[in-house]
């Protein structure tokens, strides 16, 4: 029987990190194991699939830059138009996987599964989790059930949509999860299983910036000023995404400043940062009584992703409140 073909494309994180102890998981350094090393570690995989392996890149995700993000999503692109390839898998750090994992789910750009995966601990240390992780992802990668579902993140025997997945805990080896949603299937030994499939798939893929807007995150908080805002409008920011407390409410003086930002035309999206559910969005989006739009239960860092990709596409959706709530809620 042939077995289907699989690409790994690496990009450093924790899953290829090392230390000189193999007692510690916190000291050590991201991204130094090249990907070669990742696949002759697990024996296994070559029962699974064949496998070639690109190194994208070899850094600690902390770093990411919009720059990696476009190689990365050509490099997918690339792969997944060769005839015979069955699925990609993406090792990746968890520290910023979220936000990558949001942003290949909303820029589509691949016709197989695309799993991204990760490890909590390096690959020097006592239990590292980045072996078994590395096997199940290409499990899934090449298993015909994770076709039509998107990019999917696999880690921890779990299988999240991509667009759900969050890093939720600083050194768990169960750090992900998919708030509010769930896992949409696990991996146990060789078998895969998924329990049901994600409903919130694009509608519509779009396609990563040739210029990138400037779209940052402020936070609300007690007494916060405002000062942070008006410099970031001075500087041209195009979209700013709120970090709001509970189900999207923003301090007074954050409001004044930042109705004052959408009046000058710069797009205003609430999110939550309390890490689980909806931020609701008002029947009409008015940015003079403080209701801007609504990220729906995306966290900050995805909806500034959903914020850059939908600004990129189209730059007037910075001056049209209604029409970027209309695209937050498809999403
Ligand atoms: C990183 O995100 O590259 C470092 C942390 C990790 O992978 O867990």
């Amino acid at each position: 029987m042939t077995l289907p073909r699989v690409i790994v494309l690496a990009t450093g994180g924790t899953i290829a990190g090392s230390s000189s102890s193999a007692a510690s998981s916190a000291r050590y350094q991201a991204a130094t194991v090249p990907v070669s090393a990742l696949l002759e570690a697990v024996p296994a995989l070559k029962d699974v699939a064949r496998i070639e392996a690109e190194q994208v890149a070899q850094i600690d995700s902390k770093d990411m830059s919009f720059g990696l993000w476009a190689r990365l999503a050509a490099r997918v692109h690339h792969w997944s138009t060769q005839d015979d390839v069955a699925g990609i898998v993406i090792t990746h750090g968890t520290d910023s996987l979220e936000e990558t994992a949001m942003l290949l789910h909303l820029a589509g750009v691949a016709s197989v599964p695309v799993v991204l995966t990760a490890a909590m601990r390096p690959a020097t240390s006592l239990s590292a989790d980045g072996p078994l992780n590395l096997l199940d992802a290409v499990r899934v990668a090449a298993h015909p059930d994770a076709a039509g579902k998107g990019v999917l993140v696999v880690i921890n025997q779990e299988i999240h949509a991509g667009r759900d997945a969050v890093k939720a805990h600083t050194s768990a080896v169960d750090a992900f999860a998919s708030p509010g949603t769930g896992p949409i299937g696990l991996v146990q030994d060789a078998l895969v299983r998924f329990t049901r499939a994600p409903l919130r798939l694009p509608r519509q893929a779009l396609p990563l910036p040739q210029n990138w807007p400037a779209v940052e995150i402020v936070a609300s908080y007690a007494q916060p000023g405002r000062a942070v805002v008006d410099a970031l409008v001075a500087s041209g920011v195009r979209g700013l995404v709120v970090a709001a407390a509970g189900n999207g409410s923003i301090h007074e003086t954050l409001v004044a400043a930042l109705a004052d930002a959408a009046r000058a035309g710069v797009a205003v999206v609430r999110s939550t940062r309390t890490g689980a559910g909806n931020v609701i969005a008002p029947a009409q989006p008015n940015p003079s009584a403080g209701a801007f739009v609504s990220a729906g239960d995306l966290n900050p860092y995805k909806a500034r992703v959903a914020l850059l990709l939908a600004l990129g596409a189209d730059p007037a959706l910075a001056g049209d409140p209604v029409r970027l709530q209309q695209f937050f809620a498809l999403i």
